[in-house]
């Protein structure tokens, strides 16, 4: 995730900046830069790769002055790269920029800027349309300009600006993007996370939705949205850095579970306009979907289990074949992929060995390959034909959980948009997909913000040596992930059985007080799941079931109930995952498990 930091006041700004960045390292970054304000100029020194490189850039020419913006970026428009690294300026150089958040109408922005008004770009990313828009607007205020800015942007926006024009101020505004403000004796400071400026203050503003920030050295005027100065109290912090650089959380893992919300809005982001699935970076044709005989989805791990989503639903309303495969078995059988064939290739990291060579693999034998992963200019990405980001901010934690629903809720974009093009959906199903997803941030919060109740349930099956997993449909999906998240936070052996198997085979495995977690969210098989339920109830099972709310009838078969939220059928796995990785989450913590390093495991598998 990207991160800001910025300092105005009568100390050395370039070592400032540079201390402050390392402090947000942990949020996990491609490239850094800072601007400094020096005597005659905006002194612009950036690059793309970790901070050491921009240590070293800065040892053949470090900038001096005491008015300054850092960044450290995580792409996502444009890979990264030197130019595509921020700060940003316009053409003049008289403007500096940072940014984190992604402004969703940027490319309408940039061609308005290069076409009406003359301005050249040279970065492929959407932060650099702010830098151009904010000198296109100066008139002798920044501020105004900054506003006139903001009033044209749509997405969201933590933001830093200096300018050669007004050199004694440094402004910050945000937007669905977090910024605090550090105060200082006469100096001050802008950041996007606490721990960047907590070696020299304590005492923060917390900046809201919609303010813009004039910051001097000796003053901080907050304004709002209608330019009146607002009074705010001022934050202690009293926290140290090693909880600030998790949020408070006591691990990554459940950083990243809690910001779902977060992430589902920034994976939806500009991909929904008037009822219809907008990807630009698409841009499929309905002759090319038409040609498409199949489709495979080829990942591993939690990425797979997220394909397994994805087939239904590509089945259902594309109409197409589709196989789901572990990407270490796909090149081993010489699965049938032709130029007929759409193969996609799902993996956070973008760089698991595996799913790459499988990726190798389908393009040598004709496939159009799309990519859906986390990292932009990861190895996936660049070999694949075309990729959808998740935008979902960088994941630390080896247990795979935001990234995870926001590759299903790519496949939900990626189905509708696909069957949109096709002309194959019925607009009203469209529509109603469509609603749930931006229905989905709201819904996960709740049930996020009831999250110490799993503390509870995970107590009662800590001591369990085995866990059977069970569900039908989309609830069988999930319960396999719900398998895979605990058995490997928690080490405790844990299978996912389609429910109606279960009087195939493994019902002989259940005995009394056997702990058994019963999905059962699917309206279209829930009572064949309740049959499924009560044969382990029968056997004296200690059943956990997950329902969705308002479901009585599930009380009377079950020891205890969680409840999701109620949401379209279609897109509830995203939300009844999250009750799953919470008590993965818990049952590890009460174990006293590493959490966010399990034996054995590594976040990015680069090894076949
Ligand atoms: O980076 P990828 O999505 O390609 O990683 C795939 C798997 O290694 C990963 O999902 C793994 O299963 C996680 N540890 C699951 O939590």
């Amino acid at each position: 995730m990207c991160g800001i930091v910025g300092y105005i006041g009568s100390r050395e700004v370039t070592p400032l900046l540079l201390s402050g960045l390392k402090k947000l390292e942990y949020r996990g970054y491609d490239s850094a830069g800072i601007a400094v304000i020096e005597n005659k100029r905006v002194s612009i020194v950036k690059t793309a790769g970790k901070l050491l490189n921009l240590e070293r850039k800065l040892e053949e020419y470090s900038p001096t002055g005491h008015v300054g913006i850092g960044h450290t970026r995580w792409a996502t428009h444009g890979r990264p790269s030197n130019v595509n690294s921020h700060p940003h300026n316009g053409c003049s150089n008289d403007f500096a920029v940072v940014h984190n958040g992604i402004i969703e109408n940027y490319l309408e922005l940039k061609e308005w800027l290069v076409d009406k008004k003359g301005h050249d770009f040279a970065s492929e990313t959407d932060t650099e349309v702010i830098a151009h828009l904010v000198e296109e607007f100066y008139d002798g205020d920044l501020v105004q300009a900054v506003r006139e800015t903001l009033k044209m942007v749509q997405g969201s926006y933590a933001v830093g600006i200096i300018s050669l024009k007004e050199p004694d101020i440094l402004i910050a505004a945000r937007k669905d993007s977090p910024l605090v403000i550090g105060l200082g004796k006469g100096e001050n400071f802008i950041a996007s996370d606490i721990p960047a400026i907590l070696n020299h203050t304590r005492d923060v503003y917390m900046v809201e939705d919609g303010e813009v920030v004039l910051l001097t050295k000796e003053k901080v005027v907050i304004l709002d949205q209608d330019n009146k100065e607002v009074n705010r109290d001022v934050y202690h912090v009293d926290w140290d850095i090693e909880a600030a650089e998790k949020g408070g959380y006591e691990y990554f893992m459940l950083k990243e579970i809690c910001e779902q919300p977060e992430a589902f809005k920034k994976t939806l982001s500009g991909r929904i306009q008037q009822g219809k699935v907008k990807l630009d970076e698409l841009n499929f044709t309905r002759e090319q979907i038409k040609q498409w005989e199949k489709v495979f989805i080829v990942a591993c791990g939690t990425a797979y289990h997220s394909g397994l989503i994805g087939k239904p639903l590509i089945e259902e309303y594309l109409g197409i074949p589709v196989e789901v495969d572990i990407a270490s078995e796909f090149r081993y059988r010489n699965p049938l992929v032709n130029n007929k064939t759409l193969a996609v290739f799902i993996s956070q990291s973008g760089e698991t060995a595996d799913t790459l060579a499988a990726l190798r693999e389908a393009k040598r034998k004709g496939a159009t390959t799309l990519a859906i992963t986390n990292v932009v200019g990861s190895s996936i990405s660049r070999v694949a034909d075309y990729t959808f980001y998740l935008w979902a901010g960088p994941e630390i934690a080896v247990a795979s959980t935001k990234a995870y629903t926001t590759m299903l809720i790519a496949q939900y974009l990626l189905c509708v948009y696909m069957a949109q093009v096709k002309g194959v959906m019925p607009e009203e199903k469209g529509r109603e997909i469509l609603t749930a997803l931006q229905e989905l941030p709201e819904k996960a919060k709740k049930i996020l913000d009831q999250k110490e109740l799993y503390l509870d349930i995970a107590k009662s099956i800590k001591e369990a040596r085995s866990l059977f997993f069970i569900g039908r449909g989309y609830d069988y999906n999930i319960a396999q992930e719900g398998a895979l998240k605990l058995k490997e936070i928690s080490y405790i052996h844990a299978e996912a059985y389609a429910a109606g198997e279960l009087k195939h085979g493994t019902l002989a495995l259940i005995t009394e007080k056997s702990p058994v977690i019963a999905v059962a969210t699917q309206k279209s098989t829930y009572e064949k799941t309740l049959s499924n339920i009560k044969e382990v109830t029968a056997r004296d099972a200690f059943v956990i079931g997950v329902a969705e709310e308002g479901d009585q009838e599930i009380l009377k078969w079950v020891n205890k109930a969680i409840y999701i939220p109620k949401i379209e059928n279609t897109v509830s796995p995203v939300l009844a995952v999250i009750p799953l990785q919470l008590l993965a989450y818990y049952t590890a913590v009460v174990r006293g498990c590493n959490v966010d390093q399990p034996r054995n495991l590594a976040k990015s598998v680069t090894v076949e």
